[in-house]
């Protein structure tokens, strides 16, 4: 016990007084090489230890089943959508993330949700080919 008590109380102190911790913000473009490798033992154990704790006292996120669908159809089985061909157009988008209102066309409700939720989800878009010269 007493070894520890006198790592704690003398060692951990003197290492800590000895690392080269800049005053300043522009002191740490003047760190040499030298200073930067002792420095990683002490960012690498803080590091360490910040991230135990938070993986400690992360809430737990139940991954549970979930519908994908939440608003769309819900009185059918399945949604189904059939387009001709011929009705396409040049240029069409198709919802993908299932929040259109015009579903299942595309109507930018994606973004909205992307910016809140941090996600990347986006429409097919089907484009008619343009004719070679
Ligand atoms: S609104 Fe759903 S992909 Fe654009």
């Amino acid at each position: 016990m007493e070894s520890v008590s006198a790592l704690i109380r003398v060692s951990l102190p003197n290492y800590l007084k000895n690392l080269p911790i800049p005053d300043s913000v522009s002191g740490i473009a003047s760190l040499s090489g030298q200073d930067w490798l002792s420095l990683v033992p002490f960012v690498g154990t803080v590091s360490l230890i910040v991230y135990v704790t938070v993986q400690a006292f992360k809430p737990k996120v139940e991954k549970k089943n979930f519908p994908v669908n939440l608003k769309i159809q819900k009185e059918n089985a399945k949604v189904v959508n059939m387009v001709d061909i011929e009705d396409l157009g040049d240029k069409v988008s198709y919802c993908r993330c299932w929040l259109s209102k015009k579903f299942p066309l595309c109507d930018g409700s994606h973004n909205k949700h992307n910016d809140e939720m941090g996600d990347n989800v986006g429409p097919l878009v089907l484009k008619r080919k343009e004719p070679s010269k």
